[in-house]
């Protein structure tokens, strides 16, 4: 995408008030109002940044996932207000209510993503802290998974704990949180999960090195990929994999 085409989605998403609507189960809010909505807004900037490395020249389907309630759901609605935009989340609550407040799809998702059927051809998938809880062995096959439905030129941009989150981040949820210091500093990619948290399954904490995740990226056909250290909300690293194959000619 062209840099004046990014400038004039933003001034156009700029322009417009973002809805303030608020699901009272949505526990993103209990960071702050003011952080709600700044995470919500780098969202946008993280996906803008993509489509400029990208060869996309429109975006006309999108993919939340995982939703939440719509932290920054409500962003790409205003960003691209006539795409068709697919809200996925397990908490069914969120998925659901994102679909009927900012028009979109609602998907009901499973512990196990490559269970559930998932729209093709998209052009545009958002993963805002989904890997930053799961381990790699779903990283990878998930991320793959997930290639595999973008469209031509399609961009995914999903984000990951990186050595800033390593540094300033302190983990709840009863976390074996040595564990993943320890594996993280020597392996690239550290993970445990939640163990006072109820009903959350093999789901938890996760950090991971630029170059444990960009090892994952190397390793799947027909992407380009980027990298941007702090690229969301000045927190979480993000990977961008565009759907071109990395070997094509001229
Ligand atoms: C840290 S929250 C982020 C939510 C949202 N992206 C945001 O920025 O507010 C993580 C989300 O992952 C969802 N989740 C966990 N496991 C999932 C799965 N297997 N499929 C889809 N969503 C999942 C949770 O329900 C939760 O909403």
């Amino acid at each position: 995408m062209q840099f004046q085409q990014i400038s004039q989605l933003f001034s156009a998403y700029d322009s417009k008030p973002v809805s303030e609507e608020i699901h009272p189960n949505d526990v993103m809010f209990n960071t702050g109002q003011s952080h709600y909505y700044t995470v919500g807004k780098t969202g946008v900037t993280a996906v803008l940044t993509a489509l400029a490395m990208s060869w996309k020249q429109d975006v006309s389907s999108i993919l939340d996932l995982p939703c939440g309630h719509g932290r920054v759901a409500r962003h790409l609605r205003l960003l691209f207000p006539q795409a068709k935009l697919y809200c996925c989340d397990i908490d069914a609550e969120g998925a659901d209510f994102c679909a009927r407040t900012f028009g979109g799809i609602s998907i009901h998702s499973q512990p196990d993503l490559l269970r559930v059927a998932l729209p093709r051809n998209l052009d545009l998938i958002w993963i805002g802290s989904l890997f930053t809880h799961l381990d790699k062995q779903r990283t990878d096959a998930w991320l793959r998974y997930l290639v595999d439905h973008l469209s031509e030129h399609g961009v995914l941009v999903s984000t990951f704990h990186g050595y800033f989150t390593d540094k300033h981040t302190t983990m709840h949820g009863g976390v074996d949180e040595q564990r993943i210091r320890r594996d993280f500093a020597e392996v690239g990619f550290g993970y445990a999960p939640y163990t006072t948290l109820e009903g959350m399954g093999d789901y938890g904490f996760s950090l991971s090195k630029p170059s444990a995740i960009l090892d994952i990226a190397d390793s799947i056909p027909g992407v380009r990929a980027s990298y941007i250290e702090r690229g969301w909300a000045n927190n979480h690293d993000v990977l961008v994999l565009n759907k071109n194959d990395r070997l094509q000619g001229f």
